[in-house]
């Protein structure tokens, strides 16, 4: 079960979607969620983990099997969204893959194309497919796009990684344009924290850096809170 000691009462029980929950900064949020009380349905690629997150968090909760660069997968997980919690009113587009560290002339075009596919393609398939039905539903509603302290400097060695991180901060510019005003779509910096893809790039380091389930106890009530008032913001996590 998911850890008692983040249980928080809430009088509104969100209905959470979250792409990449097998580990890292979504598994942590799928737990802050659940313990929360809210609802939370939420992807990721690897099979035996979401299996693992279905029979740890309980019946009330569903995780499916998607691959966000790939359009029609983001298409079939809305479907069963829809079907098993209804119209999501929190969605976080958390999933996101880094580059070995390198610099860029080493980097094939097959990688730097699968950073870019993932991250931009990923967090725009899921605006693209959740965005519809998130408007004609005519209730407040949130999308946080995952970015990065990388969407808003640069580091050597990580340039897919910051440029799709920066393209990320203006793709959610953009699009918090084209929303309605009961609709909020805000950019991301969830700050430094302990990930396999942080140890990808800090290496034995990244260990001095908090763990996600504490990095969760601040940012999951900092993100319940966003309000479509929000839209547009550029926000650095507590
Ligand atoms: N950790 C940090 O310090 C830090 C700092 C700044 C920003 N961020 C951002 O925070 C978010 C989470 O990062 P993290 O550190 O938790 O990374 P992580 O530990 O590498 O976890 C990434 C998650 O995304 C999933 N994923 C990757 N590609 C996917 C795809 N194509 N479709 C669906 N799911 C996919 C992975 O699961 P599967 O492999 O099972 O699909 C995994 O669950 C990312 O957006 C990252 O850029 C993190």
């Amino acid at each position: 079960m998911p850890p008692s000691n983040i249980i928080t009462l809430s009088t509104e029980r969100k209905r959470v979607v979250i792409t990449g929950c097998t580990r890292g900064l979504g598994r942590a949020l799928v737990e802050g969620f659940v313990a929360r009380g809210d609802l939370v349905s939420a992807c990721g690629r690897s099979g035996k983990a979401l299996r693992a997150m279905g029979r740890e968090m309980g019946p009330a909760h569903h995780f499916f099997q998607a691959d966000v660069s790939e359009d029609a997968s983001v298409a079939s997980f809305r479907d069963r969204v829809l079907e098993e919690m209804g119209v999501p009113n929190l969605v976080l587009n958390n999933a996101a893959v880094i580059n070995q560290s390198a610099p860029l002339w080493e980097v094939t075009a097959g990688e730097f194309d699968e950073v870019m596919t993932i991250n931009v393609g990923g967090t725009a398939s899921v605006l693209r497919h959740f965005l519809p039905v998130m408007i004609d539903a005519g209730e407040p509603a949130v999308i946080v796009n995952f970015s990065s302290g990388w969407g808003r400097s640069t580091a050597p060695e990580v340039a897919p990684y910051c440029a799709s991180k920066w393209a990320v901060e203006g793709l959610t510019q953009a699009v918090a344009q084209e929303v309605p005003p009961f609709i909020g779509v805000v950019a991301f910096n969830p700050g430094v924290i302990h990930t396999a893809m942080l140890e990808s790039c800090f290496g034995r380091g990244a260990a001095s850096y908090p763990e996600p389930e504490d990095w969760a106890r601040a940012a999951v009530p900092f993100l319940a809170n966003l309000r479509p008032s929000d839209n547009g913001k550029a926000l650095t996590s507590p």
